[in-house]
């Protein structure tokens, strides 16, 4: 636990901001006392708490009971009958918002297109009556690979309609994380585009997929959704043109009722193993809780025009552009780009364009905007702005106060949320009409969350101690467990204290009860808001036919928050060069994705290892980070590798 005091002393932050009158003013729940009371409420009795608030949502059935408990397995709404899609569409329409915008899209080429709650329902049964006829049936995992269109999310509340769980797969994924993920579902369909928008340039998606199918041979059919026109593979038994098979079909199509724990999607992450872990989400649980957290730590309102710039391939975007906000009613707004083209403004363009009054974002994003200067945000209106958000990485405190300053005018609140893949929602974050915001901090647990700062035999810390984070009741989006691996669901999250949900971050809570978190404890590093598992990166350079063995760690890194660094051991018969390091990298990118590659790749004779053989990551992290060692070295087996490491330059 030492590094984590370590990290604890250098952040001592007092500014505080409580929440702005005018906000309060109009704000879902008002002040520290009225989120006090609910919250007591909500951990003395989450049966009654939840139980009421599933009834602000569509059930074809009701449930029987509230919670089924049995440590590491939780069942929620049991004997409840409902639809995810329905909730989204059908049940807002009923409220009479049919016409008002569901989704307001921008292509990074500029164009613009609005689907109300009534067109998108449309679109949904149409491709759900499209994805039945391509043989789809409840139950049967769709793969999907596409651009941040709304095909993306028409594709994924399809899904929900019929019954079938929804695989997506970050677009920035390469083909064999496609071919390991669709393998690993037993996914027979994808569901992509010829290409998306990237920087002013055409992804090849298809051309991924048709890779990705080179290596998995178990998908059957291909539907390709046109968006770039750009040349691509085609194989006429097995790929169909979207518009051919969606345009001509009913806009009608019934919602399948699906069991409260029926499985809505699986959404791979990484873990310490080289293998992305499949992490389960069911029905009912995930729907109310995605709602109500979008509703208060968003302070959802009609008439908000939101803004998550997350892409939907991740659990931000799942839970936070599609699920949670459609079931709120208001309009979620889509980007397919990037954030600076044509230049870096493009971001405060779109909010003045589409007067967006809820942002949220990740602090790779707000220190890149920081770097770029203040001049940028100052030429754009963004008074129609009323909250901002982040996400994926502790924010620090100077980022804090410039998103407050040069994007909030300094009167937006600013809810910094801290969730992961596994827990489906949001679990520590601000009510923004209630809680005195801190900068750097994620401050309280959101309703029936039992966050706790324990040791490493779970006695909780005093005040200001660090230690581990851990959730001690369980959630109506909690992950339902790891895709064909019960076992590592058991040992991951389960095994450190029985019954205690492990979180691996670091945090420690001050004296107001305020979390504040201090980053990842295992190998799983941290890179712009993603989690990318360092272990993965070294399968991937291994299997590299010229390399014997690789160790990869962590590095901070000024915009990214964390970057990788790689030292690879070459075998025998290979030869150090330029050219090799470039086709190292390369090849990481090909193999997980561009997200992956490593900032510094040195080449070794032999890796830093124990006497009992593992390699000292921890020495290696601290040679890429200050290129030098000065920490123990006792237990390693031979000094003379670290001397000839700390000689080379990168
Ligand atoms: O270390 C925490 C960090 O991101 C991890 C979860 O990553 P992922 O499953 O990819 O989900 C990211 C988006 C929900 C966590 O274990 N993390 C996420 N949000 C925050 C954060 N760390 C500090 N503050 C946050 N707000």
């Amino acid at each position: 636990m030492s590094d984590t005091q370590s990290i604890m002393s250098s952040m001592v932050e007092t500014r505080e901001f409580p929440p702005p009158p005018d906000f309060v003013k109009d704000a879902h729940i008002k002040s520290i006392d009225e989120y006090e009371q609910l919250h007591r409420q909500s951990i003395e009795d989450p049966e009654g708490f939840w139980g009421e608030r599933a009834k602000n949502h569509h059930w074809f059935k009701p449930h029987d009971t509230v919670l089924e408990w049995n440590a590491p397995n939780a069942k929620w709404f049991v004997g409840g009958k409902t639809n995810v899609a329905y909730n989204c569409l059908d049940l807002q329409i009923e409220r009479g918002r049919g016409d008002h915008p569901a989704i307001l899209w921008e292509g990074e080429p500029g164009e613009v297109v609005t689907f109300t709650y009534s067109e998108l329902r449309d679109r949904v049964c149409q491709t759900a009556n499209a994805l039945k006829k391509l043989g789809v049936g409840k139950g049967d995992v769709v793969t999907i690979y596409m651009p941040m269109v709304p095909e993306l999310a028409i594709a994924m509340l399809a899904c929900a309609r019929i019954g079938a769980p929804h695989s997506i797969i970050f677009g920035g994924f390469s083909a064999s994380a496609i071919a390991d993920r669709a393998k690993d579902a037993e996914s027979k369909i994808i569901l992509t585009a010829d290409g998306g928008w990237r920087r002013g340039k055409v992804v090849p998606l298809k051309q991924n997929v048709e890779d990705a199918i080179s290596q998995y041979g178990g998908i059957a059919k291909v539907v390709v959704l046109k968006r770039c026109e750009n040349d691509i593979p085609w194989n006429d038994g097995r790929d169909v043109w979207w518009h051919d098979v969606v345009d001509a079909e009913s806009t009608e199509c019934e919602a399948e009722q699906c069991d409260s724990e029926d499985l809505l999607f699986i959404l791979y992450t990484s873990g310490t193993t080289g293998k992305p872990k499949g992490i389960m989400h069911t029905t009912g649980g995930y729907m109310v809780y995605t709602a109500l957290t979008a509703k208060h730590i968003f302070d959802l309102k009609p008439d908000d025009v939101y803004w998550c710039t997350a892409d939907i391939g991740w659990i931000t975007g799942h839970s936070y552009i599609t699920y949670g906000p459609l079931q709120n009613g208001v309009t979620t707004l889509m980007y397919e780009g990037a954030p600076n083209q044509p230049d870096w403004g493009r971001f405060w363009e779109i909010v003045q364009k589409h007067k967006v009054t809820k942002f949220y974002t990740a602090p790779t994003a707000i220190r890149a905007f920081m770097r770029q200067g203040d001049d940028i945000p100052a030429k754009y209106d963004l008074s129609t702005l009323k909250l901002l958000g982040s996400v994926g990485e502790p924010i620090n405190p100077e980022a804090w106060m410039w998103y407050h300053e040069h994007i909030g005018g300094e009167r937006c609140p600013i809810v910094d949320t801290w969730w992961q893949t596994e827990t489906g929602g949001i679990l520590i974050a601000p009510i923004p009409g209630a809680i005195t915001l801190k900068p750097g901090s994620a401050t309280r647990p959101f309703f029936g969350i039992d966050a706790a700062v324990v040791d490493e035999a779970g006695v909780e810390q005093p005040a200001n101690a660090g230690g581990f984070l851990v959730i001690r009741k369980p959630w109506p989006s909690m992950l339902r467990g790891v895709y064909g691996d019960m076992n590592r669901f058991q040992e991951q999250y389960w095994s450190q204290l029985p019954g205690i949900y492990f979180t691996s971050d670091a945090c420690r809570r001050d004296d107001d009860g305020n979390f504040w978190l201090m980053g990842r404890v295992d190998d799983v590093i941290n890179i712009s808001g993603h989690r990318i598992g360092t272990a993965e990166v070294e399968s991937a350079i291994v299997s590299h036919p010229t390399v014997a063995e690789a160790a990869v760690v962590g590095i901070p890194h000024e915009i990214k928050g964390q970057a990788l660094a790689a030292f690879v051991a070459l075998k025998s018969s290979s030869t150090p060069s330029d050219d090799l390091k470039k086709e190292l990298l390369a090849h990481v990118a090909k193999e997980i994705g561009a997200i992956a590659r490593p900032d510094q790749l040195r080449f070794t004779d032999a890796l830093p290892k124990t006497r009992s053989g593992k390699i000292m990551r921890r020495l290696l992290k601290e040679l890429a980070s200050t290129g030098e060692v000065k920490g123990d070295t006792t237990t390693l087996e031979d000094f003379s590798v670290i001397a000839s490491l700390s000689a080379d330059d990168d």
